[in-house]
């Protein structure tokens, strides 16, 4: 079983490097979140729903993808949870100006335990359960159950949104992705104008002992097999994709 408070995600410095520069070695991170926000203009802005929107966004980071949302839809109603104090102080910072955000800090793992001994700590149900770059820190089974509570969580008709790293079906072809990833890294820093080189971030990223990406055809038949209806991946580009289904 994995163990955020073992995982460099536990440590001050790990979460400041990630907030400082996460648009230079992200892929696409721009598109990804722009992917986001169609999607949620879409199927929940553009919906019938007479009250604010429920999102609940998990391993929120220093909030950023909520952000984005609130930037279309200021009067969302959101959770956020993150295992990082650290990141979860950020995200505070960040939403000041909004109201209606809740603040969690607890990991995937404790609140799995929290439904399974009854005393579940989210009790509301969702409209749009959102989350990025966080679940591939989880085991396979572990993921499995997770999605099943968010399904869970989720309002009839709600959805879910994963925006993570994916797994290649063959090493060859995750090898070439990772070589795809530098290739963009040294695109962007020539962009932006940094100096940091970060095109070694790929092959860090494989031998992280806290990465557990999984293959994308299997988290996509995990999401259908808690129920998940209308599954399927929105995006991908090398290892960085985006899926998710409907209740
Ligand atoms: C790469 S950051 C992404 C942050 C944000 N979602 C974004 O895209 O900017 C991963 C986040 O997931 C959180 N995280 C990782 N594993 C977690 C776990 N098991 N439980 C709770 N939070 C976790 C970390 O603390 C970190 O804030």
């Amino acid at each position: 079983m994995s163990k955020f408070e073992k995982s460099g995600w536990a440590e001050k410095k790990h979460a400041k490097e990630f907030v400082e520069n996460a648009d230079i070695y992200i892929l696409e991170r721009k598109r990804l979140f722009m992917i986001l926000k169609s999607f949620y203009k879409y199927f929940l802005l553009d919906s019938e729903l007479e009250r604010p929107i429920k999102v609940l966004d998990l391993g929120c980071g220093n909030g950023a993808l909520t952000m984005e949302l609130l930037k279309e839809d200021d009067k969302i109603q959101a959770t956020l949870v993150d295992g990082s104090s650290e990141m979860l102080k950020n995200a505070r910072e960040n939403l000041e100006p909004y109201s209606h955000i809740n603040f969690i800090h607890k990991t995937f793992q404790k609140l799995l335990k929290s439904e399974s001994e009854e005393s579940d700590i989210l009790v509301d149900g969702f409209d749009l359960v959102i989350s990025s770059l966080a679940i591939h820190h989880l085991h396979l089974e572990e993921k499995r159950s997770f999605f099943s509570y968010i399904y869970n969580h989720l309002n009839h008709g709600g959805f879910f949104l994963n925006i993570d790293v994916v797994k290649a079906p063959v090493n060859e072809l995750e090898r070439w992705y990772r070589v795809l990833w530098s290739e963009w890294i040294h695109e962007n820093q020539d962009n932006l104008e940094v100096d940091t080189n970060f095109e070694y971030l790929p092959l860090q990223y494989k031998n992280n002992p806290d990465n557990h990406p999984d293959n994308l055809q299997d988290q996509l038949d995990a999401l259908k097999s808690v129920g998940f209806k209308q599954v399927d991946c929105y995006y991908k580009y090398g290892v960085f994709s985006i899926y998710g289904g409907k209740k």
